[in-house]
């Protein structure tokens, strides 16, 4: 498929030669749950396992199984996209803009992660799904706890169920090393088959790191590729 000259555009940003032929055309949890709970509950998968998407979010929507996070945040952020995506895209948890516009990568990080998807001729919302390990920000855009994305891990998997994606894309090494039970470094998670669930599953860095470390978008776009063949059932 010929490449849109935005395409080329964000691929020569990202540092990634781009050859066109001349005369190519353009292209419940429970909400009273005991809030002084030092280990968030998880949520229990038996409770959530049948619930359709306007339940789950509902669920989600006043869920306080960390009490730290749930007193802090604006509001829950959910995931948003088509629900039978091919592609989810999974990174750690909402920041500020996240919070205050309920909507996952909003800010800058998540500026680039949409022209990545130009790039994959994707778009938000049209065969992808976007969602955090986390739902709630964690306070000053801390590294989500284990038990917080344990607590928060049947609300994903849940998602994840009803979407049944071909493909999962973990965001970065929060992402990655939650959804794989790893404490491998990204590098080493990176460029390996990995499956979530019996899905398959591609680690790339985290869009806010690509933002300070730019000379790596090459590898994600790699690895971004890796992840269109499994689409493609290549
Ligand atoms: N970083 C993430 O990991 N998720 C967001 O939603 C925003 C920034």
């Amino acid at each position: 498929m010929p490449l849109s000259r935005r395409q080329r555009e964000i691929l020569g940003e990202m540092g990634i030669p781009v050859w066109v032929r001349r005369d190519a055309p353009p292209v419940s949890l429970d909400p009273v749950a005991d809030a002084s709970a030092e280990r968030p509950a998880p949520v229990d998968v038996r409770d959530v396992a049948a619930l359709g998407w306007e339940d789950l979010r509902a669920r989600v929507a006043v869920c306080v199984a960390c009490a730290e996070l749930a007193s802090q945040r604006t509001q829950t952020v959910f995931g948003v996209g088509d629900p039978a995506a091919d592609w989810l895209f999974i990174g750690e948890a909402p920041g500020a803009e996240e919070d205050r516009r309920g909507e996952p990568f909003v800010g800058p990080a998540g500026q680039l992660l949409d022209n990545m998807l130009t790039a994959l001729a994707l778009q938000r919302g049209t065969n992808v799904h976007i969602a955090n390990i986390l739902k709630c920000r964690p306070p000053g855009n801390r590294d989500p706890k284990p038990e917080e994305a344990e607590a928060c891990r049947g609300f994903l998997d849940r998602q994840i169920a009803l979407i049944r994606p071909r493909v999962i894309v973990a965001l970065g090494r929060v992402a990655a090393q939650s959804l794989l039970g790893s404490s491998e470094p990204l590098g080493r998670l990176r460029g390996r088959e990995h499956a979530y669930q019996g899905t398959p599953l591609v680690v790339t860095y985290h869009p806010a790191y690509l933002l300070r470390s730019p000379g790596e978008k090459a590898k994600a776009w790699q690895d971004l590729l890796r992840a269109r063949s499994l689409v493609a059932g290549a």
